[in-house]
């Protein structure tokens, strides 16, 4: 069996030990440093499969270099960096690891969501820097999380994780996706449409994937349409937050806060975000435990190995390459 592969970075165990396992050479890049596209052409010619990352960009001309490879196995759910059409075209599979990071990534919503209300990370700062001037009936008031309505804007696996916290806070939910969630509704949350979640909800929360149509989602006009009181929470992906209006929003007091974990284009931020006292800023540490990142590994890997022993991964996004 033909087993030539390329791991774009050093990644947690057991993924790199499955695929040494059954392939004949595995070659990692040995330094925590995202690849070029320039530099990830050379190292994806010839292979027979490629285990990248959220942060490599396969695009068309990676792609054409990589001519013959089986499979690209992305240790992400999200698999926005691929021109999975491109993929396609060639005959080459895409896997990405679903499941294993929604809790992980419920987690930081709800850390942003009671981070960014709460003040949590303006407060650390303030006490870091010996400004704490003593208790005060004024001081650092936030905004209130428990009974204030959640609204989820992509009603997936993620989306669901967040509203099954938020019973406990007993938070009204609205969601907004194409198709009804019978999860999500089962939790009392209603489907509506998005202005209407936008205008009703204390707190937005995305949990949608970056595609052309979601690119932008939340803009000025979006912005616009939300409360004066309320908070942006982004888990999902930078882009579909147009992170210059949102600097803009939070500046005029359009919007009470955002909370993010992720940007436009990392590992920048928009001018201006970082002075925006009323953020919470994360960098992009949705899946970032130690049994989350072991878990994307091991899934990776596998779909990886059964593409190279010619079995359908058990995690492939473009069925339409699978010649069985
Ligand atoms: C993380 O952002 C992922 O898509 O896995």
């Amino acid at each position: 069996m033909p087993g030539r592969v390329y791991i774009t970075q050093p990644i947690p165990e057991p993924g790199p030990s499955l695929v040494k396992e059954v392939a004949e050479l595995v070659e990692q890049n040995p330094d925590d440093r995202i690849l070029s596209a320039e530099e990830l052409r050379t190292k994806v010619a010839g292979r027979d499969a490629v285990l990248c990352l959220l942060t490599d960009p396969i695009n068309e001309s990676v792609l054409e270099a990589a001519e013959g490879c089986k499979v690209f196995a992305n240790m992400a759910v999200g698999y926005n960096n691929v021109d999975v059409a491109a993929a396609t075209k060639r005959g080459i599979l895409v896997t990405n690891t679903p499941g294993v990071l929604t809790e992980a990534t419920a987690d930081i919503a709800w850390t942003l969501i009671l981070g960014v209300a709460r003040r949590a990370a303006e407060g650390d700062v303030e006490m870091r820097a010996g400004r704490f001037p003593g208790w005060g009936p004024m001081y650092m008031l936030g905004g209130d999380v428990s009974g204030r309505t959640l609204g989820l804007v992509g009603p997936g696996r993620i989306a669901t994780a967040v509203a099954e916290r938020a019973k406990g806070f007993r938070m009204p939910l609205l969601y907004h996706g194409r198709r009804p969630n019978p999860e999500l509704d089962a939790l009392g949350a209603r489907q509506v449409p998005l202005d209407e979640l936008l205008a009703e909800s204390d707190f937005v929360s995305l949990h949608v994937p970056l595609t052309p149509e979601t690119k932008h989602l939340i803009d000025a006009r979006a912005l616009s349409k939300m409360k004066p009181t309320a908070y942006l929470i982004n888990t999902a992906r930078g882009p579909v937050v147009d992170e210059k209006a949102l600097v803009k929003a939070l500046k005029s007091g359009q919007i009470a806060g955002a909370g993010l974990d992720v940007y436009e284009d990392e590992p920048k931020m928009a001018e201006g975000l970082a002075d925006c006292s009323n953020t919470m800023l994360l960098p992009h540490l949705g899946s970032a435990t130690v049994a989350t990142r072991a878990a994307m590994s091991r899934i990776a890997g596998e779909n990886l190995v059964a593409a190279l022993q010619g079995k359908r991964p058990p995690n492939l996004v473009n069925p339409e390459a699978w010649k069985g």
